[in-house]
C-alpha cells in the first residue's frame, strides 16, 4: 500500500493540523427579538432556548454576546397588534420599537455591530413582506416604504440594514436613499438567495407574523431551482450589496458553494429557526448530541464556502469554541 490515508487521521493534533475549515465566535451574527416593555422574557414556543425580550433585557444579552466575541446582532421586532397596517406605518416611525432598539445598543455597546431586518411581515395586518392589493403583493410601492424603513433605521444607528422582503430593485433603491442622505457608512447584507420556505415557521410564532392568507411564493424563491438564486444574488451586488446571504443553509448547501464560486463579495448563511427547532426537539428527546449536531452543521456551512453564519445558536456556539 503507497497511500494510507488514515495517517492523517490518527490523532487529535494531527486531525487540528490538517483540518481545512474552522469557526470562529466572529463568524456569527446574532438574530434576536425585541418586544415592548420592561423586564420582559418570553421564551418562543416553538424555538426552546430562544426568547423574546424587552429593550433592558436585550443590552444584557447584547453585552454577553459581545463579551463572548459574537461581534454582530440581526434585530427583529414584534410589533404589536394595534400598530400594524397594510402600509408600514410602523415600520418608518422614528421612535419605533426597531429605532429605539438600535440606538439602545449603540449607546450601550457602540462597537457591536447592528443589523436590522429590512421587511413589512411584522408590521402588516396581513403577515406579507409587501403591501397587499387584492391578492397580490405590491412590488414599487413596497419598495417605497423599504428604503424609508432603511433609512430610518440608519438614522438611528444601524451598520447593516438587512432586507429579507424579495422585492425586486430594493437594493439599489436602498442603495440610493442612503447616498442621498449622506449614509456612506451604512452598508446593506441582501438576503439574496431567499428560497420560500416551511422552515420559517417557528420565526414566525415568534413574531406572530405568518401570512393571513396564501403564501410567500411569489417572491420568495422555488426551492426547485438554483439558477434564480444566481440572478439574485449578482444583481443584488450590482445595485449595491456588501453582503449577500443564502437562506435557509442545511438544505441548500449547494447554492451556497454556487454563490461562493460565482461572487467576491461576503456569504452569509442563515441558519433559519426550523433548523434551529429541528435540532433542539431532537436533543430534548435525546436522540441527538445539540452541540455536536449544531457544530458540525456550522462546519459544513463553511465547508460550502459561508463566511459568516446567522443563527439561534450563536452565544452556545461562541461559548463551546471559546472553550476548545
Ligand atoms: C422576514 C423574515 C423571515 C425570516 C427572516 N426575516 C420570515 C419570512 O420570510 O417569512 C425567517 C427567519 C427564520 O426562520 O429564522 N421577512
Amino acid at each position: 500500500m503507497i497511500r494510507r490515508n488514515r495517517i492523517l487521521r490518527t490523532s487529535p493534533a494531527i486531525r487540528s493540523m490538517v483540518a481545512e475549515n474552522f469557526l470562529k465566535p466572529s463568524d456569527f451574527i446574532a438574530p434576536l427579538f425585541v418586544t415592548e416593555g420592561n423586564h420582559v422574557t418570553e421564551e418562543i414556543s416553538s424555538m426552546p432556548g430562544s426568547f423574546r425580550r424587552s429593550i433592558d433585557g436585550t443590552i444584557t444579552e447584547v453585552k454577553e454576546l459581545w463579551s463572548l466575541g459574537v461581534k454582530s446582532v440581526l434585530l427583529f421586532i414584534k410589533c404589536p397588534d394595534e400598530l400594524k397596517d397594510n402600509k408600514g406605518t410602523e415600520a418608518v416611525n422614528p421612535d419605533g420599537l426597531m429605532q429605539r432598539s438600535i440606538r439602545a445598543i449603540k449607546d450601550a455597546l457602540p462597537e457591536m455591530i447592528v443589523m436590522t431586518d429590512v421587511a413589512l411581515d411584522p408590521y402588516s395586518i396581513y403577515g406579507h413582506d409587501g403591501i397587499v392589493e387584492g391578492e397580490t403583493i405590491v412590488n414599487d410601492a413596497t419598495v417605497d416604504v423599504l428604503t424609508r424603513m432603511s433609512l430610518s433605521h440608519a438614522q438611528a444607528g444601524a451598520d447593516f440594514v438587512a432586507p429579507s422582503d424579495m422585492m425586486d430593485g430594493r437594493t439599489l433603491a436602498i442603495r440610493q436613499i442612503l447616498e442621498d442622505h449622506h449614509f456612506v457608512h451604512t452598508g446593506i447584507m441582501a438576503y439574496s438567495a431567499k428560497y420560500a420556505s416551511c422552515f420559517y415557521g417557528p420565526f414566525r410564532d415568534a413574531l406572530d407574523s405568518a401570512p393571513g392568507f396564501g403564501d410567500k411564493k411569489t417572491y420568495q424563491m422555488d426551492y426547485a431551482n438554483s439558477r434564480e438564486a444566481i440572478k439574485e444574488t449578482l444583481m443584488d451586488i450590482e445595485e449595491g450589496a456588501d453582503i449577500v446571504m443564502v437562506k435557509p443553509a442545511m438544505a441548500y448547501l449547494d447554492i451556497m458553494r454556487i454563490i461562493k464560486d460565482r461572487v467576491n463579495v461576503p456569504v452569509s448563511a442563515y441558519h433559519v429557526s426550523g433548523e434551529y427547532a429541528m435540532i433542539k426537539a431532537a436533543a430534548q428527546r435525546g436522540w441527538l448530541n445539540e452541540e455536536k449536531a449544531f457544530i458540525e452543521s456550522f462546519t459544513s456551512m463553511k465547508r460550502a464556502g459561508a463566511d459568516l453564519i446567522a443563527t439561534y445558536y450563536a452565544k452556545e456556539a461562541a461559548k463551546l469554541i471559546n472553550n476548545y
